[in-house]
């Protein structure tokens, strides 16, 4: 059995007897499984899909090479990958590897227990998540929009503005006064430590906030001040201050 199903299948209940740490023994031995030895995660030199895996597995201490793809390597790569996408994840130096970033980073919450196993507590994490997969989803016909090439490029950059200016003006408020709202009385969106869908939201805070979306106005973050305040929590955290102050 690879240790991912042995993973899996301890969290599911079953064989859940004690093999606990042996990569990390410092850290949780209470996980009741073994982790995998080896993680890659392959993904381009964004922060894209795999930020928020990274964030996780960062925060977890768990050490991962952290493979970037060039745009130019993917178009062949591209055919010869599971399901045509990135990011990838490769465990114990497995050919085979997985997909699904989503899948990916409750894989990465599970090893690094930043998945909360209490299924309540687990819930709470899915539906902040929920929200903020939301919130991207309302982000993305723009995102397409703007790579389409179909369209004359006067008329596209009109369309693409009209939708953001609309996205600044009604959705993204709309969604981050939620976010706010959940913040207020709580450092992290699901209670007192971070889970990953703290690790997801600062990657969205950190992306909106970037600048590097037209018609976005780079400060539609800054106006909430526990948003402001969660997104400096996390970044002072000394794994992911590590990882973003790193000379590139
Ligand atoms: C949320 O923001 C308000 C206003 O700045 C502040 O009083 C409160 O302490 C903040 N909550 C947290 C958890 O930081």
């Amino acid at each position: 059995m690879s240790a991912v199903n042995f993973a899996l299948g301890a969290l599911a209940g079953a064989a859940a007897t004690a093999v606990a740490a042996d990569a990390y023994p410092s850290m949780m031995p209470s996980l009741g499984f073994s982790r995998p030895k080896d993680i890659e995660l392959k993904y381009f030199d964004i922060a894209g899909a795999a930020e928020k895996v990274r964030f996780t597995l960062l925060m977890g201490g768990v050490p991962f090479k952290d493979t970037r793809v060039s745009f130019g390597d993917w178009g062949k790569m591209k055919e010869t990958t599971k399901f045509g996408q990135l990011p990838l994840m490769y465990l114990n130096g497995e050919e085979k590897p997985y997909a699904q970033s989503g899948a990916m980073l409750r894989f990465a919450g599970a090893i690094t227990g930043l998945m909360p196993k209490d299924p309540v507590q687990a819930f709470k994490v899915d539906e902040a998540i929920g929200l903020d997969d939301d919130l991207r989803r309302e982000m993305r016909p723009s995102i397409m929009l703007s790579y389409d090439q179909t369209i004359k490029p006067k008329e596209k950059a009109r369309k693409v503005k009209e939708m953001r200016e609309k996205l600044a003006a009604n959705e993204i408020p709309r969604f981050l006064s939620h976010f706010e709202k959940m913040l207020e009385n709580s450092e992290y969106l699901c209670g007192s430590s971070a889970t990953i869908a703290d690790a997801q939201f600062l990657t969205t805070c950190r992306w909106l906030g970037s600048g590097v979306i037209d018609h976005i106005p780079a400060d539609i973050t800054t106006k909430y001040p526990n948003i402001t305040a969660f997104r400096a929590r996390m970044e002072a955290k000394p794994e992911i201050a590590a990882y973003l102050n790193k000379p590139k």
